[in-house]
């Protein structure tokens, strides 16, 4: 049986699958299977009140999906789908509370990865898929990373490298002209307001009343096993040590429920290196966090300049700011 096949039966049986998409690895249920969605908050230790996101392979699927689609969510939706884009918009009948926390609204978006689109089509049902790591870790970004999360107890399709590499960019529409950001990615805010604009269409722009619901925008999230430490300039050495030492051990052991390893001693750390494009930097960025927490050291470091900490690394910086435990300005 091809992989696509087992992927279908199993999603049949109410069973999670690992599934690649361009941004990151989901871990993916049928949205009629109440089974397989409970499953996915019991495999990836996530609490219910954190809603999913509810993948489609046409814009005409997420209609059915969404009580109402403003033109705002159409133009959006066929300028930048399929791709890294979410839309939360109210959300149909269809939709079950487990998938929306019993949210009224529902997180829609269509992948371009082949192999999300092939899977969606075959087992003909949208798919709900959040990140397929456990609550508050890094995102998986290779079938590798979610086999080695959940130890080899979820079937996992083998889709490559995620070109993107970062979780994609969530707006909310709240009615034609009321819009949030809930999460940076790499299709930027600026990108999403020059194309409404372009099109006439007014865009407010608002801080989001559930925005404490999206952990993207919690303080600390996507963390590394072991501590990441940035700062915005070169230290000495030792002095760098010093201080990392001093402030780490007055670090909480957990922080917004996710735990913290906290090195009694630090004798050794590994600098990280980002490449020097956004694009770049955002697909390697998992990777090379899974790749160094693996090493020797007891903590990370990365020296990440203030003129890397906005515009088109907004994204980037969202991202590292989370997964940091400290940063040394
Ligand atoms: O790129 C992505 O978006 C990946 C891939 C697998 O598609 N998915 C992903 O899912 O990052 P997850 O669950 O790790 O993050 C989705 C975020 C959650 O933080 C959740 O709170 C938010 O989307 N979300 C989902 N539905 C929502 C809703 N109705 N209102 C507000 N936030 C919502
Ligand atoms: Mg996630």
């Amino acid at each position: 049986m091809d992989q696509i096949s087992k992927a279908v039966q199993l999603l049949n049986q109410g069973e999670v699958v690992g599934m690649p998409t361009e941004t990151v690895y989901g871990l993916a249920a049928k949205i009629d299977s109440d089974v397989g969605l409970q499953k996915i908050f019991a495999v990836k230790a996530r609490p219910f009140f954190d809603p999913l996101i509810v993948h489609v392979n046409s814009i005409l699927q997420a209609q059915e999906l969404a009580a109402e689609w403003p033109v705002a969510a159409d133009l959006l939706a066929k300028k930048f789908w399929p791709g890294p884009l979410t839309l939360i918009l109210k959300k149909s009948s269809k939709v079950s509370p487990l998938i929306t926390s019993g949210l009224e609204t529902v997180g829609l978006r269509w992948p371009s990865h082949p192999i999300a689109q092939d899977l969606i089509e075959k087992v003909g049902v949208a798919l709900a898929a959040p990140s397929a790591n456990k609550f508050g870790r890094t995102s998986p970004t290779t079938k590798q990373h979610v086999e080695d999360e959940f130890k080899n107890e979820v079937f996992v399709l083998e889709g490559g490298e995620s070109e993107v590499g970062i979780e994609s960019t969530i707006i909310s529409i709240k009615d034609e002209s009321e819009f949030s950001l809930l999460r940076p990615g790499m299709i930027s805010l600026n990108k999403i307001q020059d194309y409404l604009n372009e099109h006439r269409i007014q865009n407010i722009w608002t801080q989001s009343a559930s925005k404490q619901l999206v952990p993207g925008t919690m303080k600390h999230h996507y963390m590394p096993p072991k501590p990441l430490v940035l700062t915005n300039r070169m230290w000495p050495p030792h002095l760098l040590m010093d201080e990392i030492q001093k402030k780490i051990s007055e670090l909480p052991t957990e922080i917004e429920g996710v735990k913290i390893i906290r090195p009694t001693k630090i004798v050794q750390m590994h600098e990280l290196h980002l490449p020097e494009t956004p694009a770049l930097a955002a697909r390697g960025l998992y990777q090379s966090l899974r790749e160094a927490s693996g090493s020797s050291a007891d903590v990370l470091i990365l020296i990440w300049p203030e003129h890397k900490r906005g515009g088109e690394w907004s994204a980037i910086w969202d991202r590292l700011s989370k997964a940091a435990s400290l940063d040394l300005i």
